[in-house]
């Protein structure tokens, strides 16, 4: 297939080095003359500073879209709109609004949007999901996640603490994972109650996000998500009626990734425990995107797919209410 790059970032970057052998990088665009240089060299395709040009001039299948936050939404329309396929980076657009719009006109016009929720594909998530669906753990009851980093020096200065450039602080960045893996997991959230705060950096996002939900699956969920986290973490936790599954760590500065799942016996006491150890390098973009392609293959919705990309920043708005409100919010 014929990609596009639009978004030469870190994340850009790493999109295409997943890519597989048979994927062509024909072009790639960024506005930042200097990162679109280097990266149409590093990885051979033709450089374009505007995406429309790019549109206009070049043949492809697919495009991922891995910009500042704010510039998302439009691109991706005028992407769908000329018949693209679209990987977007989560999260889809700033807010549960502009998701829409992009959702909407995927469906409109036919073609596949998937978001980049690459968590689903890391090894650890991965299992998980598979030994939930073997059923042996019996019934999700809850489910408990932690994420977060300390942030950098400087880190008040860059777009992510933009409200206008990001649409939202922490609870946008990684909390929007965890959304979408409690959802995965736990079945589509139908209340929260949530508070942001913002205690460490000058910035007017939130750094610190706290929240509690229920399922359709009656499964209670709580999280916090955070930037003034100084050792970074990943934890989460599901407890099911017959045992439970614990995944720590996401590989490199977040430790290893490990899977510990527990099978509470009859007698009580101590529970039958094995555990996994993934050292690999991250093989969640790799995954994920072959997920994508095979999506538009079998002409079925992907995993993490733009409907997902939707539900997580429904969820989102609906914990920032809570805030405001001081009361729960209900999601219809
Ligand atoms: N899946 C994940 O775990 C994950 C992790 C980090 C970031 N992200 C997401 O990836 C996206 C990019 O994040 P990043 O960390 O790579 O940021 P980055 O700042 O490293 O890269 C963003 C790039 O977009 C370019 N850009 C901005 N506006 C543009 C436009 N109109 N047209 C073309 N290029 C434009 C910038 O010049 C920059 O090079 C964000 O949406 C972010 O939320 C996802």
């Amino acid at each position: 297939m014929n990609i596009v790059i639009i978004g030469c970032g870190l994340i850009g970057r790493k999109r295409a080095a997943a890519l597989s052998d048979d994927d062509i990088l024909v072009a790639c665009c960024d506005t930042d003359q200097n990162v679109l240089k280097k990266f149409a060299d590093d990885f051979n395709c033709k450089p374009f500073s505007n995406y429309s040009d790019m549109i206009k001039e070049i043949s492809f299948d697919i495009a991922i879209v891995s910009v500042v936050n704010k510039f998302a939404k439009e691109i991706i329309i005028k992407l769908l709109e000329s018949h693209h396929h679209v990987l977007a980076e989560k999260p889809l657009g700033r807010n549960y609004d502009e998701a829409k719009d992009i959702y909407d006109c995927a469906v409109k016009k036919g073609m596949k949007i998937k978001t980049g929720f690459n968590h689903r594909f890391h090894p650890g998530i991965w299992k998980a999901k598979e030994i939930l669906d073997n059923n042996e753990i019996g019934k999700v009851i809850n489910i408990r996640s932690r994420y977060g980093h300390g942030g950098r020096p400087g880190m008040e200065k860059e777009w992510r603490a933009s409200k206008d450039l990001c649409g939202g602080g922490e609870l946008l960045d990684q909390g929007v994972h965890i959304i979408d893996l409690i959802r995965w997991f736990g079945g589509d959230i139908t209340e929260v109650f949530g508070t942001t705060e913002t205690k460490f950096w000058n910035m007017d996002v939130e750094d610190n996000a706290f929240a509690i939900l229920k399922t359709t699956e009656d499964v209670t969920a709580s999280f916090h998500v955070s930037w003034t986290n100084w050792k970074n973490i990943f934890s989460f936790e599901i407890f099911g009626t017959e045992g439970y599954i614990r995944i720590e760590g996401l590989g490199g500065s977040y430790g290893i990734e490990i899977l510990e799942i527990g099978k509470r016996k009859k007698e009580g006491g101590v529970p039958d425990i094995e555990n996994y150890e993934f050292p690999t390098n991250d093989v969640s973009w790799v995954n994920e995107w072959n997920e994508f392609k095979l999506s538009i293959e079998e002409n079925r919705d992907s995993i993490g797919s733009g409907y997902d990309g939707l539900k997580a920043n429904e969820v989102i708005a609906a914990i920032y209410d809570s805030h405001k409100l001081k009361k729960v919010v209900i999601i219809d």
